[in-house]
Protein backbone atom coordinates (compact mmCIF):
# COMPACT_ATOMS: atom_id res chain seq x y z
CA UNK A 1 0.00 0.00 0.00
CA UNK A 2 1.46 3.47 -0.85
CA UNK A 3 0.68 5.94 1.58
CA UNK A 4 1.03 9.37 0.97
CA UNK A 5 2.45 12.44 3.29
CA UNK A 6 -0.38 14.67 3.63
CA UNK A 7 -0.48 18.00 2.03
CA UNK A 8 -0.78 21.57 3.10
CA UNK A 9 -4.77 21.90 3.08
CA UNK A 10 -5.53 23.65 -0.16
CA UNK A 11 -9.24 23.24 0.06
CA UNK A 12 -11.78 25.18 1.24
CA UNK A 13 -13.80 22.45 4.04
CA UNK A 14 -17.07 23.40 3.12
CA UNK A 15 -16.42 23.30 -0.51
CA UNK A 16 -15.28 19.71 0.10
CA UNK A 17 -17.80 19.13 2.32
CA UNK A 18 -20.44 19.77 -0.68
CA UNK A 19 -18.44 17.74 -3.22
CA UNK A 20 -18.73 15.11 -0.79
CA UNK A 21 -22.06 15.67 -0.21
CA UNK A 22 -22.79 15.50 -4.07
CA UNK A 23 -22.62 11.64 -4.15
CA UNK A 24 -25.56 9.87 -3.10
CA UNK A 25 -25.69 7.10 -0.52
CA UNK A 26 -27.60 5.08 1.29
CA UNK A 27 -27.37 5.04 5.38
CA UNK A 28 -27.03 2.09 7.77
CA UNK A 29 -27.55 2.11 11.31
CA UNK A 30 -24.08 0.50 13.32
CA UNK A 31 -25.39 -1.16 16.39
CA UNK A 32 -24.71 -3.54 19.15
CA UNK A 33 -25.87 -4.21 22.79
CA UNK A 34 -22.44 -3.97 24.60
CA UNK A 35 -22.27 -4.92 28.60
CA UNK A 36 -25.82 -4.73 28.01
CA UNK A 37 -25.79 -1.39 26.32
CA UNK A 38 -27.53 -0.14 23.19
CA UNK A 39 -24.92 1.83 21.24
CA UNK A 40 -24.92 2.58 17.66
CA UNK A 41 -24.67 5.10 15.16
CA UNK A 42 -26.42 5.96 11.87
CA UNK A 43 -23.97 6.08 8.99
CA UNK A 44 -24.09 7.25 5.41
CA UNK A 45 -20.04 5.70 4.69
CA UNK A 46 -21.68 2.41 4.23
CA UNK A 47 -20.17 0.41 1.45
CA UNK A 48 -19.11 -2.97 0.09
CA UNK A 49 -15.40 -4.28 -0.13
CA UNK A 50 -15.00 -7.74 -0.56
CA UNK A 51 -16.39 -10.69 -1.75
CA UNK A 52 -13.80 -13.15 -0.27
CA UNK A 53 -13.90 -13.03 2.11
CA UNK A 54 -16.79 -11.14 2.94
CA UNK A 55 -16.25 -7.05 4.35
CA UNK A 56 -17.84 -4.35 4.16
CA UNK A 57 -16.89 -0.52 5.45
CA UNK A 58 -18.03 2.80 7.33
CA UNK A 59 -15.88 5.46 8.44
CA UNK A 60 -16.39 6.80 11.62
CA UNK A 61 -15.07 10.07 12.68
CA UNK A 62 -12.01 10.17 15.35
CA UNK A 63 -13.63 12.11 17.40
CA UNK A 64 -16.56 9.74 17.66
CA UNK A 65 -17.68 8.77 21.71
CA UNK A 66 -20.00 5.67 20.89
CA UNK A 67 -17.00 4.17 18.87
CA UNK A 68 -14.98 3.27 21.96
CA UNK A 69 -17.52 1.44 23.29
CA UNK A 70 -19.39 -0.14 19.89
CA UNK A 71 -16.00 -1.47 18.56
CA UNK A 72 -15.80 -3.69 22.06
CA UNK A 73 -18.96 -5.52 20.72
CA UNK A 74 -17.79 -9.11 19.63
CA UNK A 75 -20.60 -8.65 16.50
CA UNK A 76 -21.95 -5.23 15.23
CA UNK A 77 -25.42 -5.49 13.15
CA UNK A 78 -25.81 -3.35 9.88
CA UNK A 79 -29.31 -2.48 8.68
CA UNK A 80 -29.66 -0.87 5.86
CA UNK A 81 -32.29 1.80 6.30
CA UNK A 82 -35.60 1.71 4.48
CA UNK A 83 -37.19 5.13 3.27
CA UNK A 84 -39.52 5.56 6.36
CA UNK A 85 -36.36 5.40 8.23
CA UNK A 86 -35.76 9.05 8.07
CA UNK A 87 -37.06 10.12 11.48
CA UNK A 88 -35.28 6.85 13.11
CA UNK A 89 -32.23 8.08 10.73
CA UNK A 90 -31.93 11.60 12.60
CA UNK A 91 -32.58 9.31 16.36
CA UNK A 92 -29.34 7.15 15.69
CA UNK A 93 -27.65 10.38 15.11
CA UNK A 94 -29.13 12.02 18.21
CA UNK A 95 -28.30 12.57 21.92
CA UNK A 96 -26.83 8.81 22.96
CA UNK A 97 -29.18 7.66 25.58
CA UNK A 98 -32.00 8.33 23.44
CA UNK A 99 -30.94 6.51 20.04
CA UNK A 100 -32.79 3.43 20.68
CA UNK A 101 -36.10 4.96 22.41
CA UNK A 102 -39.21 3.39 21.06
CA UNK A 103 -37.49 1.82 17.78
CA UNK A 104 -38.14 -1.55 17.27
CA UNK A 105 -35.38 -3.87 16.59
CA UNK A 106 -34.00 -7.41 17.55
CA UNK A 107 -30.49 -8.32 19.25
CA UNK A 108 -29.17 -11.38 17.82
CA UNK A 109 -27.39 -14.19 20.03
CA UNK A 110 -24.18 -12.95 19.48
CA UNK A 111 -25.07 -9.52 20.18
CA UNK A 112 -25.73 -7.59 16.63
CA UNK A 113 -28.26 -5.37 16.94
CA UNK A 114 -30.70 -5.21 14.06
CA UNK A 115 -33.87 -3.33 12.44
CA UNK A 116 -36.73 -3.91 11.95
CA UNK A 117 -38.04 -2.94 8.40
CA UNK A 118 -34.77 -3.03 7.44
CA UNK A 119 -33.62 -2.93 3.68
CA UNK A 120 -31.10 -5.64 4.53
CA UNK A 121 -29.08 -6.79 7.76
CA UNK A 122 -25.64 -7.77 8.33
CA UNK A 123 -24.08 -9.94 11.29
CA UNK A 124 -20.52 -8.58 11.47
CA UNK A 125 -17.59 -8.74 13.43
CA UNK A 126 -14.62 -6.29 13.40
CA UNK A 127 -12.10 -7.01 10.88
CA UNK A 128 -9.67 -3.92 11.08
CA UNK A 129 -9.45 -0.24 11.32
CA UNK A 130 -7.55 1.81 9.18
CA UNK A 131 -6.79 5.41 10.59
CA UNK A 132 -7.38 8.17 7.32
CA UNK A 133 -7.19 11.74 8.56
CA UNK A 134 -10.24 12.41 10.79
CA UNK A 135 -11.88 9.46 10.30
CA UNK A 136 -11.27 5.57 10.82
CA UNK A 137 -12.15 2.98 7.76
CA UNK A 138 -13.75 0.38 9.88
CA UNK A 139 -14.28 -3.01 7.78
CA UNK A 140 -16.31 -5.45 8.79
CA UNK A 141 -16.29 -9.33 8.45
CA UNK A 142 -19.66 -10.17 7.43
CA UNK A 143 -21.21 -13.53 8.95
CA UNK A 144 -24.46 -13.59 8.03
CA UNK A 145 -27.01 -11.37 5.84
CA UNK A 146 -30.71 -11.08 6.02
CA UNK A 147 -33.13 -10.14 3.46
CA UNK A 148 -35.10 -7.48 5.52
CA UNK A 149 -38.67 -6.69 5.34
CA UNK A 150 -38.20 -3.49 4.19
CA UNK A 151 -38.61 -2.83 0.55
CA UNK A 152 -36.86 1.02 -0.72
CA UNK A 153 -33.81 2.13 0.65
CA UNK A 154 -33.43 5.97 2.28
CA UNK A 155 -31.12 7.70 0.40
CA UNK A 156 -28.81 10.64 1.85
CA UNK A 157 -28.11 13.45 -1.15
CA UNK A 158 -26.78 16.79 -0.28
CA UNK A 159 -28.03 16.69 3.59
CA UNK A 160 -30.98 15.99 2.82
CA UNK A 161 -33.29 12.23 2.29
CA UNK A 162 -34.42 11.08 -0.64
CA UNK A 163 -36.85 8.21 -2.06
CA UNK A 164 -35.74 5.60 -4.47
CA UNK A 165 -38.40 3.58 -6.38
CA UNK A 166 -37.45 0.37 -8.31
CA UNK A 167 -40.04 2.12 -11.37
CA UNK A 168 -37.83 4.99 -11.18
CA UNK A 169 -34.73 2.78 -12.71
CA UNK A 170 -33.12 2.08 -15.72
CA UNK A 171 -34.03 -1.23 -16.97
CA UNK A 172 -31.24 -1.56 -19.33
CA UNK A 173 -28.76 -1.87 -16.09
CA UNK A 174 -30.36 -5.58 -15.37
CA UNK A 175 -29.14 -6.84 -18.79
CA UNK A 176 -26.55 -7.77 -16.66
CA UNK A 177 -23.75 -6.05 -19.04
CA UNK A 178 -22.16 -2.54 -17.92
CA UNK A 179 -20.60 -0.66 -21.18
CA UNK A 180 -20.48 -4.14 -23.09
CA UNK A 181 -18.78 -5.85 -20.32
CA UNK A 182 -20.88 -8.80 -18.00
CA UNK A 183 -20.98 -8.37 -14.85
CA UNK A 184 -20.77 -11.22 -12.47
CA UNK A 185 -23.80 -10.50 -9.91
CA UNK A 186 -23.79 -13.54 -8.67
CA UNK A 187 -26.81 -15.50 -10.15
CA UNK A 188 -27.89 -18.71 -8.41
CA UNK A 189 -28.32 -21.80 -10.83
CA UNK A 190 -31.87 -21.75 -12.34
CA UNK A 191 -32.36 -17.87 -11.32
CA UNK A 192 -33.58 -15.31 -14.09
CA UNK A 193 -30.76 -12.93 -14.53
CA UNK A 194 -33.04 -10.30 -15.64
CA UNK A 195 -34.92 -10.69 -12.52
CA UNK A 196 -32.64 -10.30 -10.27
CA UNK A 197 -31.79 -7.39 -7.95
CA UNK A 198 -28.67 -8.27 -6.62
CA UNK A 199 -25.86 -6.39 -6.30
CA UNK A 200 -22.31 -7.75 -6.48
CA UNK A 201 -19.46 -5.00 -5.29
CA UNK A 202 -16.57 -6.73 -7.14
CA UNK A 203 -18.66 -7.31 -10.22
CA UNK A 204 -19.39 -3.76 -10.87
CA UNK A 205 -16.22 -2.16 -9.95
CA UNK A 206 -15.22 0.41 -12.98
CA UNK A 207 -12.02 -1.81 -13.51
CA UNK A 208 -13.59 -4.99 -14.06
CA UNK A 209 -16.43 -3.01 -16.45
CA UNK A 210 -13.79 -1.25 -18.39
C1 LIG B 1 -27.47 10.79 7.51
C2 LIG B 1 -26.32 10.69 8.50
C3 LIG B 1 -25.17 10.02 8.14
C4 LIG B 1 -24.08 9.92 9.03
N1 LIG B 1 -22.97 9.25 8.64
C5 LIG B 1 -21.91 9.18 9.48
C6 LIG B 1 -20.74 8.46 9.09
O1 LIG B 1 -20.68 7.86 8.02
N2 LIG B 1 -19.68 8.45 9.96
C7 LIG B 1 -19.74 9.10 11.17
O2 LIG B 1 -18.73 9.07 11.91
N3 LIG B 1 -20.85 9.75 11.56
C8 LIG B 1 -21.94 9.79 10.75
N4 LIG B 1 -23.06 10.43 11.17
C9 LIG B 1 -23.12 10.96 12.54
C10 LIG B 1 -23.44 9.82 13.55
O3 LIG B 1 -24.66 9.19 13.23
C11 LIG B 1 -23.57 10.33 14.97
O4 LIG B 1 -24.39 11.47 14.99
C12 LIG B 1 -22.25 10.70 15.55
O5 LIG B 1 -21.38 9.60 15.50
C13 LIG B 1 -22.51 11.13 17.00
O6 LIG B 1 -21.36 11.30 17.70
P1 LIG B 1 -20.79 10.18 18.73
O7 LIG B 1 -20.14 9.14 17.85
O8 LIG B 1 -19.83 10.97 19.52
O9 LIG B 1 -21.94 9.60 19.49
C14 LIG B 1 -24.16 10.53 10.29
C15 LIG B 1 -25.33 11.22 10.66
C16 LIG B 1 -26.40 11.28 9.78
C17 LIG B 1 -27.66 12.01 10.20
Amino acid sequence: MTVHAPSAPAIDQRTLRDAFGAFPSGVVAVAASVRGQLTGIAASSFTSVSIEPPLVSFSIAATSSTWPLLREADHLGISVLADHHDVVCRQLAGPREERFTGLPFKVTGTGAVLLDEAVATYDCSLHEEVVAGDHLIVLLEVHEVGAGDGEHPLVFHRSAFAKLHRDDLDPARLDGRINGAAVDRGVRDGEDPAGATSHDAAGTDAEDAA
